[in-house]
């Protein structure tokens, strides 16, 4: 039996395909996403409520392109393609699909009939177009429900099988009245009630944990990130001091960073945490490495050798807990899901500690549900909606080789950074910023003296995932106090240069 009603989110490789799951969940209804070859069975064993196809680069009449066994269509429960998804649909149940002339892109206006699934939707409204191939005849029983001036068929309904169409995407911010299109389909064709909401998550949550640790001893490595540091919480909510978190402090933290996380966690709440103090052996092992992933891996092995040694002082531990959140799991039908931690997650954990069992309370769960789990058990708002930071730290923002001198000046000219950010109150605008001392010295003149200092880079950058990001446009005299406060008040930097490349083709840090 499933905890909450669930709405499917079967993946045909588009690229909006997690974006339409997190829709779903901000209706309140509980969504996962599967491959968009999951077996039927296992499809039905979930019971879901209903299921949304996404879109792709396919071409649905093409024998290589992903399909569904068309007996999806047969179950009784409300299926929702979408783009790919919708072409999919009409294609397998007898409908024609054609080149259009033209690729559609953009924002279109979309003309919408009175119908339940655009309840409280404007007649005449806007919506996202991306598709080159589109539905020209409909399969038998099926009606149109929106238009655009090159789109003719843009949504389509039979509602006796409650099966729909839309050619455009609704999950997307350039739909504007999209949320309330997906919501419709949730409540008004699929008869969800809404019961996914972060307390009755974090109250569940509490009962599994305790159901499964029993009066066994848990260890977790906590990082002082949001999905460590919620994770430790809701463990320490559930079993109290049979947990202990171990915190590697590496020396490659922000300004005071090691310091907040301790005074967080065990004068506020009162956790069982062990601090290692390995800011030496860090920079002793990483002493002379300038390449990025050599210092990566470093960083790497030094954690594992750090947390071992630590796990080992520690009696009867059996089992590991671990901040894994729902975009890490997921098993997708494109390429893109679950890439991002692979490369990120330092090092990983020691093979030869032995544990009996994995606890993953988030493994359900996006990241801005991590957050409002966060909020709901009373972190504050800088753990909680603390910008994503490697877990290589500094290390990777010291461009060279890495000595203690230089990253006082890094940890300097970062916090002057932030904290301008945060006086302009741009910081919700931003999803990442953060300084890097590149390795570039040169002249500048300050009073009557010649100097020959480093270039601080200032980056920051607009993103949804990290997987794609622009460049942020902070406003001109932001950037100015930025940069004056940082060569008067930083020893040894007379240069800052702005960062303005998006990714791709960089990335969003500099190593
Ligand atoms: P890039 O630089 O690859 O970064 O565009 C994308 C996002 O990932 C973070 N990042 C890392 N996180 N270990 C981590 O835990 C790493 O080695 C690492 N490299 C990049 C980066 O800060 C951004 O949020």
């Amino acid at each position: 039996m499933n905890d909450h009603e669930l709405v499917l989110v079967l993946d045909f490789g588009g690229q909006y395909n997690q974006l339409i799951a997190r829709r779903v969940r901000e209706a309140k209804v509980y969504c996962e996403v599967l491959p968009h070859n999951a077996e039927l069975a296992t499809i039905v064993n979930k019971k879901p409520k209903g299921i949304i196809f996404t879109g792709g680069p396919s071409i649905a009449y093409e024998e290589d392109a992903p399909k569904v066994d068309p007996k999806i269509f047969e179950l009784g429960i409300p299926v929702l393609g979408i783009c790919y998804g919708a072409q999919l649909t009409a294609h397998l149940l007898g409908g024609k699909l054609e080149a259009a002339e033209n690729r559609e892109y953009g924002k279109k206006e979309l003309e919408v009939a009175t119908h339940p699934i655009f309840k409280d939707v404007s007649t005449k409204t806007t919506c996202w177009m991306s598709h080159t191939y589109h539905v020209t005849a409909l399969p038998e029983k099926y009606k149109i429900i929106a238009r655009t001036d090159h789109c003719p068929i843009a949504a389509f309904a039979n509602d006796e099988e409650r099966i729909y169409g839309f050619q455009y995407h609704p999950e997307v911010v350039h739909t504007p009245e999209g949320k309330q299109m997906l919501q419709n389909f949730l409540y008004e064709i699929c008869d969800c009630r809404g019961d996914w909401v972060m307390r009755n998550f974090v109250e569940k949550s509490i009962q599994k944990l305790r159901n499964q640790i029993g009066d066994r001893k848990v260890l977790l490595g906590l990082s002082g990130g949001v999905d460590s540091s919620v994770a430790a919480m809701l463990i320490h909510r559930a079993v109290g001091h049979q947990l202990t978190c171990i915190f590697v402090d590496n020396g490659l933290l922000r300004k005071d960073e090691g310091d907040m996380v301790e005074q967080v966690f065990t004068e506020q709440f009162d956790l069982n945490l062990k601090r290692a103090n390995a800011q030496e052996l860090f920079l002793n092992n990483l002493a002379g490495i300038s390449d990025p992933e050599t210092k990566r891996k470093n960083i790497g092995e030094t954690f594992i050798r750090v947390f071992e040694a630590e796990a080992e002082k520690l009696d009867g531990v059996e089992l590991l807990a671990q901040g894994t959140i729902y975009p890490d799991v997921i098993e997708s039908g494109g390429t893109h899901a679950a890439v991002i931690k692979s490369h990120h997650n330092v090092g990983g954990l020691p093979d030869d500690i032995k544990f009996t069992g994995l606890v993953e309370p988030l493994r359900d769960l996006f990241k801005d549900e991590v957050r409002e789990v966060g909020r709901e058990l009373g972190l504050p708002s800088h753990v909680v909606d603390r910008q994503p930071f490697p877990g290589p730290g500094l290390a990777i923002r010291v461009i060279g080789d890495i000595t203690e001198e230089k990253l006082v000046i890094l940890r300097e000219a970062d916090w002057i950074y932030r904290e301008e950010i945060r006086k302009a109150g741009l910081q919700k605008d931003i999803w990442q910023y953060f300084a890097v001392l590149t390795g570039i010295k040169t002249v500048g003149v300050m009073g009557d003296e010649r100097t020959y200092s480093y270039t601080i880079g200032l980056r920051g950058v607009t993103s949804l995932d990290g997987m794609t990001a622009d460049w942020a446009r902070i406003p001109y005299p932001v950037l100015e106090a930025i940069s004056t406060r940082i060569v008067n008040e930083v020893k040894n930097v007379n240069r800052i240069v702005y960062d303005i490349t998006s990714k791709p083709p960089s990335t969003i840090e500099w190593e």
